[in-house]
């Protein structure tokens, strides 16, 4: 029989360094996994309602085929929704009245918007508790799960209260991406392009070969490109973990991402992944309009986002206003005192923090992505 591929990298942090396992398979041997790493530990199982009814039972059988009771569960709505401040305190509320001690472990079952949550009350509950991380999206696999970046977002923006609490074990079960609708599975793979864009050509013109595979379920190439990202961003966050420099490379895209999403209404026109491909796009155009990239790249960048389903210029259908999302960027937690700063690259895979970038340049670049 052939063994399923997987692999396991290790994020280096002192005594809080922990191990990233990716494959398919891997709920069922989850039980297992957690007993190493926390042995007999009371758990609370944080998901969201469309996760837990695919997902929640082949949890509960693999814990307890290890020998674990069937943690209490708290499930949040699916959507960005669930990052408020109202949803925080209910579940912090309802995880408290449990009676959680400090040697409670939340298991953070689901997406983006579940492990930035779970994180977050895992961080401030009895002013922190431990927390493993069980990605189920392709973004959340390749980026959110890693790194202990944890929060909610608030009226003035997205992920604007959080803290770095980093978990003990993340588990990336390839497997769950089959049920994840494909729109979704687009907007991870958003987060795939980005690694290749900011620091690794080579892994771009792999994916360029094989990224049609990665988003068709092929084992192999998921487990390649899964842990090629969480190599990635191990490596980045083991020298940087509290964004001091380069850990800023991994917001490519971003700043433009961001504005696009919060302008069109979060859970609206936009997702993530989606905000991000189409904000990659911007950083190349701006950096090729600043004379720092080949304007090769930008187009080689563009025909592989848009064959891969991702949209590579703002929806049609949202009328962006330029001051708006300039205002937006001003704002970004990213931004200092007002000025802007953006991920620019010099080409595929070379990516650097541009401070104080001149807002002139911006609205033609604006102009320009609004127009297209
Ligand atoms: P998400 O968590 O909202 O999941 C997307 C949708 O897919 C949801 O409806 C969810 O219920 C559903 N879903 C999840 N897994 C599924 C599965 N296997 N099968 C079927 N349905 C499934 O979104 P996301 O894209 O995973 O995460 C986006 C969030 O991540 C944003 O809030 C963003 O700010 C955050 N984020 C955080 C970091 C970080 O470093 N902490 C990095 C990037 C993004
Ligand atoms: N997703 C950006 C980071 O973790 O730093």
């Amino acid at each position: 029989m052939n063994s399923l591929p997987s692999d396991r990298i290790r994020v280096g942090l002192d005594n809080r360094s922990y191990d990233i396992v990716v494959g398919p398979g891997l709920l069922a041997r989850l039980g297992t996994l957690v007993k190493e790493t926390v042995g007999d530990r009371p758990l609370i199982l944080v998901s969201d309602t469309n996760v837990a009814a695919f997902y929640r039972s082949k949890v509960e059988s693999s814990l307890s085929a290890a020998g674990i009771a069937i943690p209490p569960a708290i499930l949040v709505p699916a959507g960005e929704e669930s990052k408020s401040l109202s949803s925080y305190a209910q579940a912090a509320e309802s995880i408290l009245a449990m009676g959680v001690d400090r040697k409670t472990v939340i298991l953070a079952l689901g997406g983006g918007v579940v492990g930035d949550l779970a994180g977050f009350l895992a961080a401030t509950l009895l002013r922190g508790i431990d927390f493993i991380q069980i990605p189920t999206t392709l973004l959340a696999q390749v980026d959110s799960s890693v790194g202990g970046k944890t929060g909610i977002d608030s009226a003035h923006g997205k992920n604007l209260i959080g803290s770095f609490h980093q978990p003990l074990l993340v588990v990336a079960d390839t497997d769950t991406l089959v049920t994840l609708p494909s729109r979704e599975l687009k907007a991870g793979y958003a987060e795939v392009v980005k690694y290749g864009l900011l620091g690794d050509s080579d892994f771009f013109a792999w994916l360029d070969e094989h990224g049609s595979a990665v988003i068709e379920g092929d084992p192999e190439a998921q487990v390649y490109a899964i842990a090629s990202c969480c190599r990635a961003k191990a490596s980045i966050v083991a020298a940087d973990e509290r964004e001091g420099g380069q850990r800023a490379l991994l917001n490519l895209g971003h700043t433009f991402g961001h504005a696009l999403e919060a302008e069109s209404g979060f859970g609206g026109a936009l997702n993530h992944g989606e905000g991000v491909s189409i904000g990659m796009v911007m950083a190349f155009d701006l950096s090729v309009r600043l004379g720092h990239c080949p304007v090769n790249d930008l187009m080689r960048v563009r025909a592989h986002l848009l064959s891969h389903g991702l949209p590579v210029s703002p929806p049609r259908n949202v009328a962006f206003e330029p001051h708006a999302l300039i205002r937006r960027m001003q704002g970004d937690k990213k931004a200092e005192r007002g000025r802007l700063t953006f991920v620019l690259v010099n080409g595929i895979g070379q990516a650097f923090v541009a401070k104080d970038v001149a807002a002139s340049e911006v609205e033609i670049a604006l102009a320009h992505a609004l127009a297209a």
